[in-house]
């Protein structure tokens, strides 16, 4: 997977771009690769400047040298909304509504065994 992250902050929060920077680390440790460095916006400062000035650098990887950009590149992924309570991890192709699994018909229960006649017919 390839990523670009902007953070959006204030630099006079302790925990400036807390939450940008912490997305940019976690897609990096799960095995993306930068498509350009993270961007940081301080509203406390300029923060349309900083973007403008990430947003060149995301194009310039995109589409080095400049020039337009004239399709949107082919997705290399899917969304889903799972249904509730879904297994996040079920095979992404089985059918989500699958049919009920007919339930098993009761075995017949053996017929009683004929009991002996007590008065049986004089021969
Ligand atoms: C423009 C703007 C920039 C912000 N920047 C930061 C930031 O860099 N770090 C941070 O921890 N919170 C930042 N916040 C605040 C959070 O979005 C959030 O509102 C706050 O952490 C919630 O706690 P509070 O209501 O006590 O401020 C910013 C909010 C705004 C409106």
């Amino acid at each position: 997977m390839r990523c670009a992250t902007f953070a959006l902050g204030n630099r006079q929060y302790e925990h400036f771009c807390y939450m940008g920077r912490w997305m940019d680390a976690r897609l990096a440790a799960y095995g993306a690769t930068r498509l350009c460095a993270l961007g940081e916006g301080d509203d406390d400062d300029n923060l349309e400047a900083d973007f403008e000035r990430w947003k060149a650098t995301l194009w310039e990887a995109l589409c080095p040298g400049g020039g337009e950009i004239t399709c949107a590149p082919t997705p290399q992924f899917e969304c889903k909304m799972l249904p509730k309570g879904a297994n996040p991890n079920a095979n992404p192709n089985a059918n989500p509504n699958p049919k009920p699994k007919p339930k098993p018909k009761p075995k017949p229960k053996p017929k009683p065994k004929p009991k002996p006649n007590p008065n049986p017919k004089p021969a």
